[in-house]
């Protein structure tokens, strides 16, 4: 283990994070009383620029008069080069900053931009009296933000998560794709004709890449990584199968933008029966070994070794937190 030791962002379930436009007051009702482990109001994107103002007094009524238990709720608010955004968080923070668990910031370019908005935040609080600190979600969506991941990540103890904005991403990478998120037709392999054999092509996923760069920068910085949205809602396969991507190499969830994403989110990201079971197995086998003073063992034929129960206990400890909800 390095000496340096990385200090880890409040735990919090984050399997599913439902999107919802903070313009529409039915849905605004509808997600506080949903399965979702997070759902962030909605003031950027999803918003029209006339609609700006009336949503964030939605947010704010919405914040202040449902019941938000059983989830955690964030807002995102507008981007820093637009004039929105000083009064999404003076406003929201100064009139529903109690009930407010984090915020959400888009398009993050810089590690200043997030301490920017902490300043903000921490001036806001102390005026306000706030004894809990709000913390921040950062997506990373654009080229800018990609290149300087890591300071981004570093930039502030309020920092809980890094989400993969995939829409914004390809718009600023110029990627050749109009779809968000999931696979591309013209992303793949053609395999030689060895020995005469005939070719084949084999999709690939155009976006390991960033979901592994993110999950490095979150983890090595105690953050979570989130995959963000998926916009084909009628293939609740394909997301699924996008989510389990991200779920392999280390999200702790990912984006519904519509509720019937939700449960498959918390599905995908919660681990089986039967990983449980090996998981608790392993830590077994392990203790035995040591008992009998051995660093490493077979179980079920394969090789375990002390690495072994720090990836078994990350599967017994979520399988816990989720238990306890
Ligand atoms: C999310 O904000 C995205 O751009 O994908
Ligand atoms: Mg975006």
């Amino acid at each position: 283990m390095s000496f340096t030791i990385i200090d880890q962002a409040r735990a919090r379930l984050n399997r599913s994070e439902l999107a919802v436009p903070g313009s529409n007051p039915k849905f605004l009702e509808k997600a506080a009383a949903g399965t979702a482990d997070v759902v962030f109001l909605d003031l950027e994107d999803a918003v029209a620029p006339n609609d700006k103002e009336q949503a964030r007094k939605n947010v704010i009524a919405a914040l202040n008069d449902l019941d938000w238990s059983g989830k955690a709720v964030s807002v995102r608010i507008n981007g820093l080069d637009t004039h929105y955004m000083y009064r999404d968080v003076v406003d929201v923070i100064e009139q529903a900053g109690a009930k407010l668990d984090m915020i959400m910031i888009p398009k993050v370019g810089t590690a200043a931009d997030v301490y920017a908005l902490d300043m903000m935040v921490t001036q806001i609080e102390a005026a306000m009296g706030f004894q809990k600190k709000i913390g921040f979600e950062l997506i990373i969506e654009t080229a800018l933000g990609m290149a300087n991941i890591h300071e981004i990540a570093a930039a502030s103890p309020r920092n809980e998560s890094l989400h993969f904005g995939v829409a914004d991403y390809a718009a600023s990478t110029k990627a050749r794709t109009t779809n968000i998120g999931g696979p591309n037709a013209d992303y793949g392999v053609l395999t030689d004709a060895v020995d005469g054999g005939s070719r084949d092509f084999h999709w690939g996923d155009m976006w390991h890449y960033a979901i592994a760069r993110m999950v490095v920068a979150a983890r090595a910085n105690g953050l979570r990584p989130v995959d963000g949205p998926f916009g084909d809602i009628g293939d609740l396969d394909g997301y699924g199968a996008q989510g389990m991507r991200a779920a392999v190499l280390g999200c702790e969830g990912k984006w519904a933008i519509h509720p019937t994403q939700i449960d498959k989110a918390n599905e995908l990201f919660s681990p089986s029966e039967a990983e449980i079971t090996k998981a608790k197995r392993i830590i077994e086998a392990m203790d035995q070994a040591q008992k009998e003073g051995k660093g490493a063992v077979t179980l079920d034929g394969r090789l375990i070794d002390i690495a072994s129960i720090k990836q078994a206990e990350v599967v017994v400890k979520k399988a816990e937190i989720i238990a306890s909800k």
